[in-house]
């Protein structure tokens, strides 16, 4: 489903290179769930950005579910980022937007009618246990709750790949534990690939 091959990714920056992500190669199977660890500056946000296509490799391969996402032109990039769903550590969501309005927001951009979005919106928030929350706006959330919002948006329009960059580092152990406990739910009701990225080795 995802392979690196000796994927490389340098930023210049003022005439001096900085390697964030150096010969890295492994390969993640169809419904698998992958764990990244390492500490900060190790290049771990940046490896997720060549997972999904936001950045490309200096050298190397990056390959998602058959095709090579190197040199793709923007427009087939942008369909492999459409299959690829991401959550983030401090949740990115859209405060001036319900709960509702947050999860709808991937199936606007794909261009749901009405009818359809809401009932998949509807699924979704059931599915993350936030039905009764759905008109509630970020800020009257508590961080499980916001993440589950974040992962609900995620797999709004039912990606392949789920990336998680450090997505329970602002949370409690016990909140850690339901939203993880949530994700292993989605790997396995849905078959998502997981990559879990994180700088907690428990
Ligand atoms: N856009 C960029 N331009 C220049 N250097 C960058 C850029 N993005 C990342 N880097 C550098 O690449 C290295 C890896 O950064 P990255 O954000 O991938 O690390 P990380 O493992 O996610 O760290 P953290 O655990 O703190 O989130 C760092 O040295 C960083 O300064
Ligand atoms: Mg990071």
């Amino acid at each position: 489903m995802i392979q690196l091959d000796r994927a490389r990714k340098s930023y210049v920056v003022d005439g001096r290179e900085t390697v964030a992500v150096d010969d890295v190669s492994f390969d993640v199977r169809r419904g698998e769930i992958l764990a990244i660890v390492g500490h900060s500056g190790a290049g771990k946000s940046t490896l997720a950005r060549l997972i999904n296509g936001l950045e490309t490799v200096t050298s190397g391969h990056v390959w998602v579910d058959g095709v090579d996402i190197a040199g793709l032109p923007e427009r087939r990039v942008r369909v492999v980022r459409r299959g690829t769903g991401m959550i983030f550590q401090q949740f990115n969501l859209f405060s001036s937007r319900t709960a509702a309005g947050n999860v709808a927001y991937p199936l606007r951009s794909a261009g749901w009618p009405k009818a359809k979005r809401d009932a998949r919106v509807a699924e979704l928030l059931d599915f993350v246990g936030l039905l009764d929350r759905a008109h509630a706006y970020p800020d009257q959330l508590s961080g499980g709750q916001k993440q589950r919002i974040g992962i609900a948006r995620a797999l709004a329009t039912n990606p392949a790949i789920l990336l998680a960059d450090e997505a329970t580092s602002a949370l409690d152990p016990t909140t850690t534990a339901d939203v993880l406990t949530l994700l292993r739910r989605v790997n396995r009701e849905f078959g998502t690939t997981i990559v879990v990225i994180t700088h907690e080795l428990d």
